[in-house]
């Protein structure tokens, strides 16, 4: 039988390519190896924005877009949205029994969410009830499919942890080895910055999204920093001291490419603004299949929503064959 992994992202509106390149391009490949399950995480958006939903629906739908556009196929992976699966909040009932109060309490990612959040809403936003409970939700949504592996990025590590804690406690609490000890799944690809050279992120404004046009992307790229010591295109450049563009290089181009970029670069003979509207065409070619897709797709919103429905369907037979093991082993009627 083929192991299992269960990955899912919060509905946060048209995803950039800080989310291709680190999460969607390896949930891509890995849906060939796993049997997989990728899901909406619209519960876990309320957590923080639960009096912010106008959007919410739309948003599900632009996520699941973005994943469709760039490869995850749903004749092979199970897509659905976390609240079509009502089975997990369940679980999540169960869950929450078991895991002792200091286990959420000291979750490094959730102390990292209330930070922003302080900073985000000032100093009267508080942690909610649910909010606490992000990380028992989050291992519901694994354990509801007893997934093996969770593929994510190192940021999430610490939820894992979490999960692997409570599965351990689950089984030893009802006295039968039933859940998978499910583990993280790190990809090594570069991570990309934003073009201003810090984390890309959607409220930085410095981020490239999939679904951005040609001409709105050329026009980022010319954006983003370089050589900051280097004024004139004759003067010797530093490609290691490229802060944006070079390292955009270094992830899109072919290691010809990144040969004669450095090689041009160094030698005074290439512009920076020659060079970022290379690099800008160079990361249109590589969209462009994924973006023409997304059109597909933009204009098919009913397929998506069938696509979304029948998943939920595949996942909650799924879901609740493990609930009924999951009500045995608890003693509920
Ligand atoms: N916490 C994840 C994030 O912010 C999203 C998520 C929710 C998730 N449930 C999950 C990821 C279960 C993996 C497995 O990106």
């Amino acid at each position: 039988m083929k192991e299992r992994i269960v990955s899912g992202m919060r509905p946060t509106g048209k995803l950039h390519l800080g989310h291709y390149l680190g999460v969607i391009q390896n949930w891509v490949e890995l849906q060939h190896k796993y049997d997989s399950f990728f899901f909406v995480a619209d519960w876990h958006a309320l957590t923080t924005k639960y009096d912010k939903t106008e959007s919410l629906r739309d948003d599900v739908i632009d996520v699941a877009i973005d994943w469709l556009a760039s490869g995850i196929d749903p004749e092979i992976s199970t897509v659905y949205v976390q609240s079509m699966v009502p089975e997990i909040a369940e679980l999540n009932v169960y869950l929450g029994m078991i895991t002792p109060q200091n286990w959420v309490e000291r979750d490094p990612c959730l102390k990292d969410m209330v930070k922003i959040l302080r900073t985000k809403d000032g100093q009267d936003s508080q942690m909610s009830y649910g909010l606490l409970g992000y990380p028992v939700l989050m291992s519901a949504d694994i354990m509801m499919m007893n997934a093996t592996h969770v593929p994510v990025g190192i940021d999430q590590v610490a939820h894992i942890e979490i999960t692997r804690d409570i599965a351990r406690r689950f089984n030893h609490i009802y006295k039968e080895e039933f859940f998978n000890e499910p583990k993280p799944l790190l990809n090594h690809c570069s991570l990309i910055c934003g073009l201003d050279g810090n984390k890309m992120g959607k409220s930085f404004q410095n981020d490239i999204k999939i679904s951005d046009t040609e001409e709105v992307t050329a026009k980022k790229i010319m954006t983003a920093i370089t050589d900051r010591s280097r004024l004139r295109k004759t003067d010797l450049g530093h490609p290691d001291e490229c802060e944006v563009a070079f390292k955009y290089w270094e992830i899109f181009g072919t290691k010809e490419q990144i040969e004669k970029v450095r090689f041009e670069c160094e030698k005074g003979e290439r512009g920076c603004a020659d060079c970022k509207r290379q690099l800008g065409a160079l990361i249109n070619e590589k969209f462009a299949p994924i973006r023409e897709k997304r059109r597909y797709y933009e204009n098919h919103i009913d397929e998506v929503k069938d696509i979304l429905n029948e998943g939920s369907k595949k996942a909650r037979i799924e879901a609740q064959k493990i609930l009924t093991e999951v009500r045995r082993l608890v003693k509920m009627y």
